[in-house]
């Protein structure tokens, strides 16, 4: 409960600080070392989620299981090709319900978002009630979180019943990320009540400008991006991709920088530090992570 206590209360600092008009001055301030070891399960939890289903469902997948050895799971699906792997249960030790995708081969979704034929679509209504038709997301992810978005949802109904919780943390890595902010914006519209916060890795950008301003109205989002990775700065900005605030960059020197704001242009938030996919490093997408690299 510590760790998601610290976790929470950094994602509080990280908006109140973008929300302060008066501050000339706002600094990009750097994570204490406390800090940062509190996504250490949550890392995990997004590199676990590589795993094949039927490990995950008796949590017998290795090292990354058993980083987070209380973890009871609920349910898990997914085939990795058509629908990314996830799966779904509950931290005794963190007191939260954890979801988790499965991202895909940094070249194949790299390529994906700087096509130039990248299409937005509204959300679905039945899955989406009530969200404006003026917010739009990737029409590949919106495809994505809808495969899985009613086995999720009752997957963590199940574990929030089982377990008397009220806490739910989404994660997820690269598409997986993609796919747990949407996740992100679905689940609380049918679980009121219920407390979210979601922490993701190399996010790509999702959604458009009114897309990002829901989610920083609405949610507590940490997206962690490496170095010089390429996809949190696809698809391009010109494209009209937004990114919502709680960025937390790596930096060269392993300083992990609270960057305010959306898109902040800082050097030592992401998009000032990769001005193009050419200035990029496409292997810094898997990590490390505070010394650890995604994948089962
Ligand atoms: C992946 O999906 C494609 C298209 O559905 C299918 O043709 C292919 O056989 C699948 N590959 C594996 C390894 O399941
Ligand atoms: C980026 O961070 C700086 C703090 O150094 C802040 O002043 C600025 O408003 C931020 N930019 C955006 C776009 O939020």
């Amino acid at each position: 409960m510590a760790a998601l206590k610290l976790g929470l209360a950094l994602l509080t600092l990280a908006v109140s600080v973008s929300a302060v008009p008066l501050e000339p001055r706002q600094s990009i301030s750097a994570l204490s070392t406390s800090q940062i070891s509190t996504f250490k399960p949550f890392t995990h939890y997004a590199s676990t989620a590589y795993c094949n289903p039927s490990t995950t469902l008796t949590w017998s997948c290795g090292s990354n299981c058993q980083a987070n050895p209380t973890f009871k799971p609920v349910a898990s699906g997914g085939d990795g090709n058509g629908t990314q792997f996830w799966y779904v249960g509950y931290d005794p030790t963190l007191k939260t319900v954890v979801v988790a995708h499965q991202g895909t081969d940094t070249s194949q979704i790299l390529a994906d978002l700087t096509d130039a034929d990248i299409i937005r679509e509204t959300l679905d209504s039945t899955l989406f009630p009530g969200i404006s038709s003026s917010v739009t997301v990737h029409s590949g992810f919106a495809n994505e979180q809808a495969k899985t978005a009613t086995l999720i949802l009752s997957a963590v109904q199940t574990a929030l019943s089982n377990n008397g919780a009220n806490t739910v943390t989404i994660v997820g890595h690269s598409l997986g990320a993609a796919i747990a902010l949407i996740d992100s914006v679905y689940l609380p519209l049918h679980l009121p009540g219920v407390t979210f916060q979601s922490v993701l890795y190399g996010l790509p950008r999702v959604g458009n400008q009114d897309f990002a301003d829901y989610v920083d109205a609405n949610l507590h989002i940490t997206h962690i991006n490496n170095l010089k990775d390429p996809i949190p700065i696809v698809p391009g900005r010109f494209l009209g991709f937004h990114h919502p605030s709680g960025e937390v960059h790596i930096s060269e020197n392993g300083a992990w920088e609270a960057c305010p704001g959306q898109d902040n242009t800082s050097n030592l938030c992401i998009v000032g530090d990769v001005p193009n996919i050419f200035e990029s490093t496409e292997s810094d997408h898997d990590g490390p992570y505070d010394g650890l690299f995604m994948g089962c």
